[in-house]
Order: C-alpha cells, then sequence, then structure tokens
C-alpha cells in the first residue's frame, strides 16, 4: 500500500528535493558548500521577510525556542507566556530551565489569546522582558494574533516579542521586519517539505541589544558565534549538510512559487479541507482564527478519534496525528504543510469519509469531496 503523511511535521519531502539529498556527501568548508550557504540566507530572509540574518541550526525546532530564550534574557528575567496549548507550554519549560520567572497566560485549547490581556500584564508588571507566543500551536490549529501582539511590544523598549513559528514561517505572512518581531523561530520539518533536524531563527536589532546584556549560558546556541560565520557563508559547528542542500533546492522551488503563492497554497488546502469536514458533519476543534498549517477535527464522540486513525491508517496508508493532552482521544488533525497538494487532499477527505462511513457515523457520502473540490477550483 502506497504510504501518506498527513502530520503536521514531519511532512512529504519533494522528489527532486529527495534526489539532490542522495547525491555523495560533500566537505562543508569549501566554496562548494559556502555557495549552498549564500543561497540557503538568501532564500531564508525572503521566506522571513527579513534584512536580518537568519540562522540554520543543526536541531529541531526546539533547540531554536531554547537559543531565542537564551541568547536574549538575563538570570531571574521575568517573562510572559502564552500557553494555549503543548508548544505555549514549552515555551514555560525552557524559560524555567533556564531560570527564568515565568508568568504563563493560560488560554482555553482551541482559542487565541486576547492580546488586551497582554497589554494589562505588561502595564502592571514592569519587570517583564519578554513575551513568548505561538504563531500557530499546532495543538489547537490556533493561528495566535502575533501581529496585534508585536503592536503591543514595539511600543516598548524594555520588551521584547519571541515568537515561534514553526508552523507559521512559510504556511501564512508573518513578515518579521514589517510587523516588528524580535526572535522568530522555525523547522525544517514543517512548511521546509524537509526531513526533520534543520531550526532557523532571526534576531531583530532590539533582541541583539538584548543580545548585548544577556547572561544566561549559551555555547552550541551562540546566535553571535553564527552571525559571525553566516557573513562568511559558513556555520560555526558541522552543518547538517545534506539538509542544507536540501533546504537550497526547497528555497529555490519557493522563489519560484513565490511568497504569496506559498501562503495562498496552505489557505486554500485549509480552507478546502475545514469546509469538506463540516459538510460530513465534523465539528472543527479550533474556535478562533485558525492556522492554515492543519486542520483539527473533533471526532464524532461515539467513534473516537483513535478509530477513525486507525481506520485511515490500516485501509489507506495514511498516517494524520491524533490529539495531545486534554484533546487526546477527541481529534484528529490533518496537515497543509510539507508537500502536499490539491489531489493530496481530496484523496485524504476521500479517505476520511470512507472510514467514517464503515464507523456508522451518518452523512451523505461524497458531500466533503464535492465541497473541496468546489473550493480548491
Ligand atoms: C508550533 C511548534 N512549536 C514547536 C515545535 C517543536 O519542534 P521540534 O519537535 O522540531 O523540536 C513544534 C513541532 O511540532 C511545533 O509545531
Amino acid at each position: 500500500m502506497k504510504k501518506y503523511v498527513f502530520t503536521p511535521g514531519p511532512v512529504p519531502v519533494p522528489n527532486e528535493v529527495l534526489v539532490e539529498m542522495a547525491k555523495p556527501i560533500i566537505h562543508h568548508r569549501t566554496a562548494e558548500f559556502e555557495d549552498i550557504v549564500k543561497k540557503v540566507r538568501d532564500g531564508l530572509k525572503y521566506i522571513f521577510q527579513t534584512e536580518q540574518e537568519v540562522f540554520i541550526l543543526a536541531s529541531s525546532g526546539t533547540g531554536a525556542m531554547e537559543g531565542a530564550v537564551a541568547n536574549t534574557l538575563c538570570r531571574g528575567d521575568k517573562v510572559l507566556v502564552v500557553n494555549g496549548g503543548k508548544f505555549g507550554e514549552r515555551w514555560g519549560k525552557i524559560a524555567r530551565a533556564y531560570g527564568l520567572k515565568v508568568e504563563e497566560i493560560m488560554v482555553e485549547w482551541g482559542r487565541a489569546v486576547d492580546p488586551k490581556i497582554i497589554e494589562t500584564k505588561l502595564n502592571d508588571d514592569p519587570s517583564i522582558k519578554a513575551v513568548l507566543l505561538q504563531a500557530s500551536e499546532t495543538s489547537t490549529g490556533v493561528m495566535h494574533p502575533t501581529d496585534k501582539v508585536a503592536e503591543i511590544t514595539n511600543k516598548r523598549d524594555d520588551v521584547i516579542l519571541i515568537v515561534d513559528g514553526i508552523t507559521g514561517v512559510g504556511v501564512f505572512p508573518l513578515p518579521f521586519d514589517k510587523l516588528g518581531i524580535d526572535v522568530l523561530v522555525g523547522g525544517s520539518q514543517k512548511a521546509f517539505m524537509l526531513p526533520p533536524g534543520l531550526a532557523f531563527a532571526s534576531m531583530s536589532e532590539k533582541a541583539w541589544k538584548f543580545n548585548e546584556t544577556s547572561d544566561l549560558p549559551k555555547f552550541y546556541f551562540n546566535f553571535k558565534d553564527y552571525l559571525k560565520s553566516a557573513e562568511k557563508n559558513t556555520t560555526p559547528w558541522t552543518p547538517a549538510v545534506t539538509l542544507t542542500i536540501g533546504l537550497a533546492e526547497v528555497l529555490r522551488n519557493f522563489r519560484e512559487e513565490g511568497l504569496e503563492n506559498l501562503h495562498k497554497r496552505h489557505q486554500n488546502l485549509s480552507h478546502a479541507t475545514r469546509e469538506a469536514f463540516k459538510a460530513i458533519g465534523l465539528e472543527i476543534y479550533t474556535k478562533d482564527q485558525h492556522s492554515t498549517a492543519l486542520t483539527a477535527a473533533i471526532a464524532p464522540p461515539e467513534i473516537g478519534a483513535a478509530n477513525v486513525i486507525k481506520g485511515l491508517k490500516e485501509n489507506f496508508g495514511m498516517t494524520v496525528a491524533g490529539g495531545q493532552d486534554e484533546a487526546k482521544g477527541k481529534i484528529f488533525r490533518v496537515s497543509h504543510i510539507g508537500y502536499i497538494d490539491k489531489s493530496d487532499t481530496v484523496a485524504i477527505i476521500a479517505a476520511v469519509e470512507s472510514t467514517l462511513k464503515k464507523l456508522g457515523h451518518k452523512f451523505e457520502l461524497g458531500a466533503g469531496v464535492a465541497k473541496a473540490i468546489e473550493i480548491l477550483d
């Protein structure tokens, strides 16, 4: 049976990228590799929409999250964490691991943070040094209002905005310079259509000012070393050579596609999937603004998400993600990131219909596919 990955990371990788990565390894301290790094630097700046450097780290996304904290803050600093899901929770864990004082805004799963709460907290407590947020909270399918939060932090010289854009960068507009985000991180196994193993991070001038006084321990993820190396088209440590070569190919394709089309692609696939699921009587878990990286659907309670996930795997070779923590057993999540197109999307919707029909859910067979085709056309 043909296998499909519809998880919001890892994602399918285009064949031409796999072919590039299958070529014999090259050494990284060579003109040949420097030329690749140069192209990747330019391509990442295009996707991050920034004049700043975008660092290429050999780690999963969490490494860049940790680097964002370690490179900007000081021992004992207080940070404001938006915790509306698994990854918001992770910001809190990272900050605590570095001995920071953490104030959390607990957001109901499926809901987006209200920026007014952030503004009030910052007004009430001038000792808060940073706001830590997910642009897209993958565990709930929510898009938090990064732009509105940035408007708040931009008014303050003593507060930075650190954004986890791991399922946001390359998915929907998140213009780093224009919005005034201070640290933005991304990951390879998401919109970048690569296997896991690379993370990206960019810092604003304001974040670099914070860096001057930052005294948290840092070595492997010391962004100053990455900056110095990037200017010479290299990396401080041995880079993930193969993934970087793949990334150059992906970024070349993204340039051809164009940033606006890249965002539109995710928007269309997400819109079609959401409406298709509604047309077959499924409720969408995300209650506020949807991230276009994925669709989180509530499985009919009498069936349960585990049976839907199992059916998709056994009958169609399709892997989708389940829910975590409070959403465990309740939801299944279908991804629109990675090498996924219109036909893949119609296929997963058809497979969900077939699976639900077999499991006894009552709806008009084909209604979801018809809705998706209508939107995708
Ligand atoms: C929003 C978000 N943040 C952080 C992470 C963690 O990234 P990684 O698993 O690559 O360390 C993920 C991965 O799923 C994510 O979706």
